[in-house]
């Protein structure tokens, strides 16, 4: 780990302004050449993320899956899937990422496993009553028969949150509660056995090396006791839903989950770090998470969420800084995921309810060029800020979300689950293209692709941007390095007022403005820009523009 240790600045964590970059494991690079991405395809191409400069990489789960939800549905914790690879090909790609000085996140999916998990499938057979159901979250029907769901939940991705077993006699038996699709079943944390299996699965990858966990669904574990019935009002902006009080989400006893979590941690050397993905309304909640005996990180998804405005934008930021540093965390940002509609598009389209996506009915697709502006503008901005910072694969390529996906390649469960009313995530997660006139752009030299992949792809192909300097790819290169060279990952920001339509803030002697608004802004006389979102000329800033500037 000798060279991990130059990453970090002296006597702070790593984890507290490192840049994560997210890799999606079935769309980042097939070495099988099947059409799904997988362990030795990263392993392959790890020198191009060290050229990039970001610090550590979270790998979406690679574990055992019959794929329901793309990995998100485990079947063995302690396992590859055969898509992916092996256990000798994660270990390799591990190995490789830390020779190179970049550290390794994985995914834990602890909320839910598959119905195909050995616990699940046992808790089928051994019927009502049982420690095997225990396991779960098993209830019995409401109804003169038990013909009703136990409670009126829904489903994340459309439809109810119940599911009903036939028994092993042949009748119809008891519902099983699945907060995701019903070949997700939650698990009950209030069980024992499964808080112990969790300790062993920490540890099992944790052996291994890795340097922490993203945490799938870390707002959902704990259900409120007599789980009482629970509509929404209205579509969710989030995964977290849009009330603060929702039965599912938020509870209070995953907290205690969390700090067991941590002291076991704590056993480990290096600083591994656990890392929240819990979906909340507010960041005050949010920052619950995150208490100095908790996890080390939460995401940032209020800022994810917030529009392109510049009063939103500032507020979203100070109250970040604000509700993060009082209990003494770093605050994230993160503008892309694998759930969300890649922020290139998103920044410029029209709110979208939680797993809406865009597809080829959508009304009003945002313009390319809108949204590429600012999602550059909106990077080079985040980049500046104090914390940590995620990346979502694609986004250094400066990749718009898919939206003509035809129907009949469609995999999210949202699109099955809603009947085809919410398109769903697959906008964001087709696979990434690497040569501009390779076959499937380089993903593979097959031309397989679980997704298509848009044919205007080629120019953002990423050798075709390496010779650009003015690509998004050099953009985001140029960004790392200097956010690196300023310390940019620590320290505080001071306020500036560049007017009501822009966000404007001081990093030492670095000056940092994005324009939100609809008029050119001028930049303060004997201005040196020492970065830009986009090209321009001249001393007035471009609306859909940030830079970084320095002055006499
Ligand atoms: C993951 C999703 C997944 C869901 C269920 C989420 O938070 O990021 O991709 O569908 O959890 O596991």
């Amino acid at each position: 780990m000798a060279q991990l240790e130059q990453i970090a600045a002296p006597g702070s964590e790593w984890w507290r302004s490192a840049v994560i970059y997210q890799i999606y494991p079935r769309s980042f690079a097939d070495a099988s050449g099947d059409g799904i991405g997988d362990l030795p395809g990263i392993t392959s191409r790890l020198d191009s993320l060290k050229d990039l400069g970001i610090d550590a990489i979270w790998l979406s789960p690679f574990m055992t899956s019959p794929q329901h939800d793309a990995g998100y549905d485990v079947a063995d914790y302690r396992d590859v899937d055969p898509l992916f690879g092996t256990l000798a090909d994660f270990d390799e790609m591990l190995a490789q990422a830390h020779a190179r000085g970049i550290r390794v996140i994985v995914d834990l999916v602890p909320n839910h496993s598959s119905d195909q998990h050995p616990w699940f499938q046992e808790a089928l057979k051994a019927g009502p009553g049982s420690p095997e159901r225990a396991r779960y979250v098993f209830r019995d029907g409401r109804g003169k028969n038990g013909e009703l769901p136990p409670n009126n939940w829904e489903s994340v991705f459309g439809g109810g949150m119940w599911e009903r077993v036939v028994e092993a006699d042949g009748t119809p038996g008891q519902w099983y509660l699945h907060i995701f699709d019903a070949t997700q079943p939650d698990f009950d944390w209030t069980n024992e056995e499964v808080k112990e299996e969790f300790r062993s699965i920490l540890r099992f990858w944790l052996d291994r090396g890795v340097d922490g966990f993203r945490v799938d669904v870390a707002h959902g574990m704990v259900k409120e006791a007599g789980l009482p019935d629970y509509a929404p009002v209205a579509d969710a902006d989030s995964m977290g839903g849009n009330d603060e009080d929702v039965p599912y989400w938020g509870q209070d006893g995953v907290h205690d989950i969390y700090r067991d979590w941590h002291q076991l941690l704590a056993e480990y050397d290096g600083d591994r770090a656990l890392c929240g993905e819990a979906w909340l309304p507010t960041l005050k909640q949010t920052a619950l998470w995150v208490r100095p005996d908790e996890m080390h990180q939460t995401f940032n998804f209020p800022y994810l969420m917030t529009a392109w405005d510049a009063k939103a934008l500032g507020d979203v930021i100070r109250e970040s800084l604000d509700e993060f540093g009082k209990v003494g965390a770093p605050s994230t940002w993160v503008l892309s995921n694998h759930d969300t509609v890649r922020h290139t598009t998103r920044l410029a389209a029209t709110r979208l309810p939680h797993g809406e996506g865009i597809g080829p009915k959508t009304p009003n697709k945002p313009a390319p060029e809108i949204s590429l502006a600012r999602g550059r503008a909106a990077t080079t901005l985040m980049l500046a800020l104090p914390g940590s910072a995620y990346l979502y694969q694609g986004e250094e390529l400066g990749l718009p979300e898919a939206m003509e996906i035809p129907d009949e390649f469609r995999q999210d469960p949202t699109w099955f689950r809603t009947e085809g009313k919410r398109y769903g995530r697959d906008g964001c997660r087709v696979p990434l293209p690497w040569e501009a006139d390779a076959p499937a752009f380089g993903f593979n030299d097959t031309g397989l692709s679980w997704l298509p992949q848009p044919a205007e792809w080629a120019e953002y192909a990423r050798d075709a941007e390496s010779s650009d300097p003015t690509s998004t790819l050099a953009l985001y290169k140029e960004l790392l390095a200097a956010r690196r060279e300023h310390g940019f990952g620590n320290g505080s920001l001071i306020w500036e007022d560049a007017g009501k339509d822009a966000v404007a803030f001081r990093r030492g002697d670095v000056h940092v403005v994005a324009n939100l608004g609809t008029k050119p802004l001028p930049l303060p006389a004997g201005a040196t820009v020492i970065l830009k979102s986009q090209p321009f000329d001249g001393d007035a800033l471009p609306v859909d523009t940030a830079v970084w500037y320095t002055t006499a």
